[in-house]
């Protein structure tokens, strides 16, 4: 984290979002959210969101006193502030005097005022204007010895198809292709005689016009990220230029794919999310390994600790069903967020609204407003445990293992028609195979296309539908200097404006896997088929597993085949290959495996590669992350499990810093230990 940030305050942040401008007519509430907050040992508040209506109330009319003496009276008392900027909604002046800051819709409608994120980033007024309250609230505010960092906005998303996005969009594509019978032809425009003669020609996709072109869906999202992002390094001008030098992050929303959020890098200096799962939907361990993906997704966005900006505290009303946390998850769960390299635990929201779309979402302090609730005392239970975590404030992970999941090859290979239009498992792929490695206490950093590899001992490679410019020889660099790749099915089958590759797939990593695929079969819901093991295979695989949806078939020409098809025409093929290339080794799976087979299979490709798991037994359901600074590594272990498990945890060379050494760990307990 941003030396500041940690050296100011040296403490897990807890606290979460606080809306004081909803209760500015009751000051007795006011108070009494101090006196709980101290309570609950909060330390934190983010303020400022949304109370553009409240900082300038008309155009040019600021009013910020009201803010300064919340963030002072909360640093008098030792609670910090992580103060928004307005930009997320805006008043109601803004939209009525002008209308080009609201955005239009994929129809060419204009909205009417009213939500969030309703505005365009491209709108000279709107920069202006949000310019204008983010200069001043960084001169007047931003300095306070109160204020941690600025938080910009609120989770960015959506576009705007208005004309002003038209015309930049128009003129970021000559940029990018300079001439339009480039942009033809890296589009494929002849297809259904789409050929543009020039730039003003070309409309962002429409229901009412082109939505099957799929480089220009692939372009537009590229370039509404670029959009975004350039609207989010000017707010963070912005602040600068109002002469405050703190850290600037913005929350981002988990999974969330219309944008690629690797492109905040430039701007933010911390990391921060939003983390909403639905717990008690699957059983708990699985909806905590989808949780730790997501954390590790953020904490590698920047590669150092992030920031837990947002958890609901028992209940999120947005969600089809608002299931109460059990006793014990809201504990598990922030712990969990440390575990994969969060600095703090922060809630929405710390006083449930009392109106309006979110007063029934879960609260710190509900409307009832007493202490005697059962997530407040969780809550201070949660308080308590992390200010006994305070060491791990500033440390660390190093996986040695990484999986590509990219956001660009996402939007391309979702876009695609074919080879099968519903379900296609990209996600899921990526998860078992996160999950494999998480069975095996191995962190593991998710990356994208742009990233090096070369500190991975294992890379994990799901569906790169389409190859970003670089990623061949990376990969390729990779395996002849000693690592061992895992590439996938429908890999290497377009170039980065999504056309394919002629001449053999994987481009230009058939050598380096040792195969070509020739054919890939979607299967229908409910087939299936199996791969077995071939006799005296190199990694001793012994059992049969079950696979669906697709199935490549590949043509060998180097690789040696370690399981082949149980039946079908193409009964025999490969499933799982390996091509010893260069000091490495290239693992090739053809096929939507379950998950068990990937369990395996990791497991035996870790033992290939003599690396240690962190315990000896990791019972399931169990989570092994590791955190380490120079001196000291922190090893986590916690129980998503409801029932105790039986533990055999290292004695030697290991301090306790959270919990009870014992050979058994509770229902979502957690024993935290350090060499
Ligand atoms: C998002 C927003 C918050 C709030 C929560 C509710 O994460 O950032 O302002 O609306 O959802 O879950
Ligand atoms: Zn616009």
């Amino acid at each position: 984290m941003n030396k500041n940030l940690t050296m100011r305050q040296g403490k897990i942040l807890h606290g979460g979002d606080y809306n004081p401008e909803q209760w500015l007519d009751s000051p007795d509430i006011l108070e009494r959210d101090l006196e709980l907050f101290l309570k609950a040992g909060i330390n934190t508040v983010t303020m400022g969101m949304f109370s553009w209506a409240f900082l300038e109330p008309e155009e040019g009319n600021y009013q910020i006193d009201w803010l300064i003496e919340i963030v002072d009276r909360m640093y008098r008392n030792g609670i910090y502030t992580i103060l928004g900027t307005p930009s997320g909604a805006r008043p109601q002046w803004l939209a009525r005097r002008y209308p080009e800051v609201l955005r239009m819709n994929e129809q060419r409608e204009r909205n009417l005022f009213g939500g969030r994120q309703n505005h365009c980033y491209t709108s000279p007024v709107y920069r202006q204007k949000v310019r204008g309250i983010n200069t001043l609230l960084a001169k007047e505010v931003g300095n306070h010895p109160g204020v941690l960092l600025f938080h910009l906005s609120n989770e960015y998303g959506g576009d705007c198809h208005c004309p002003l996005c038209q015309a930049k969009f128009r003129s970021w594509l000559k940029e990018r292709y300079d001439t339009i019978e480039e942009l033809n032809r890296r589009w494929n425009t002849a297809f259904w005689s789409h050929t543009y003669q020039s730039f003003d020609q070309i409309e962002s996709p429409s229901p009412r016009g082109e939505m099957m072109l799929h480089a220009l869906n692939l372009d537009w999202k590229r370039f509404v990220t670029a959009q975004t992002v350039d609207f989010a390094s000017q707010e963070k001008k912005a602040i600068r230029d109002g002469g405050c030098q703190k850290p600037v992050t913005t929350n981002f929303m988990g999974d969330y794919d219309g944008l690629n959020y690797r492109k905040f890098r430039e701007v933010i200096d911390v990391v921060s999310w939003d983390s909403y799962p639905e717990w008690h939907k699957k059983p708990e361990p699985r909806t905590a390994v989808e949780t730790a993906f997501q954390h590790d997704f953020m904490r590698t966005l920047l590669k150092k600790p992030f920031l837990l900006m947002e958890s609901s505290p028992s209940s999120t009303n947005w969600q089809e069903v608002s299931k109460l946390r059990k006793p014990g998850i809201l504990h598990a769960a922030s712990l969990q967020a440390v575990a994969h390299g969060s600095d703090s635990v922060l809630y929405f929201q710390l006083r449930q609204s009392r109106g309006a779309s979110e007063k029934f979402h879960g609260a710190v302090i509900d409307h009832y407003g007493g202490e005697d609730t059962r997530v407040f005392q969780e809550v201070c239970q949660v308080g308590e445990t992390l200010s006994s975590l305070n060491e791990l404030v500033g440390t660390v992970q190093k996986p040695k293992a990484a999986l590509i999941y990219d956001t660009e090859n996402q939007w391309a290979l979702m876009d695609a028609q074919g080879p099968r239009n519903a379900g296609l498992p990209y996600k899921e792929t990526a998860e078992k195979m996160y999950t494999g490695m998480r069975r095996l206490g191995l962190d593991v950093d998710v990356i994208d296309m742009e990233d090096g590899l070369k500190e991975y001992h294992i890379v994990l490679i799901p569906m790169i539908y389409m190859f970003r410019v670089g990623i061949e020889d990376k990969i390729r660099d990779f395996v002849k200097n000693g690592g061992t790749a895992i590439m996938t099915f429908w890999s290497g089958v377009t170039d980065d404006t999504d056309r394919c590759y002629l001449g053999g797939a994987p481009g230009k990593l058939t050598e380096v896997f040792g195969l070509r695929r020739t054919e890939i079969d979607g299967l229908y819901d409910g087939e299936e088929n199996a791969a077995v093991p071939v006799r005296d295979n190199p990694l001793s695989l012994q059992k049969s597993y079950t696979c669906q949806k697709l199935c490549e078939l590949v043509k060998v020409t180097e690789a040696d085949v370690i399981m082949a098809y149980e039946k079908d025409f193409y009964k025999g093929l490969p499933v799982l290959t390996c091509n010893q290339y260069g000091k490495g080794k290239a693992y090739y799976i053809c096929a939507d495996m379950e998950q068990q087979f990937y369990n395996d299979f990791l497991e035996a490709v870790l033992k290939d590669k003599n690396i240690e798991k962190p315990l000896p037994f990791i019972p399931d359901g169990v989570e092994v992350t590791t955190r380490e600074s120079n001196e000291t590594t922190y090893l986590i272990i916690q129980n998503f499990n409801a029932d105790p498990v039986r533990l055999e945890l290292p004695i030697q060379g290991y301090k306790l810093v959270y919990g009870v050494k014992s050979s058994s760990l509770g229902g979502f307990g957690t024993v935290i230990l350090k060499r």
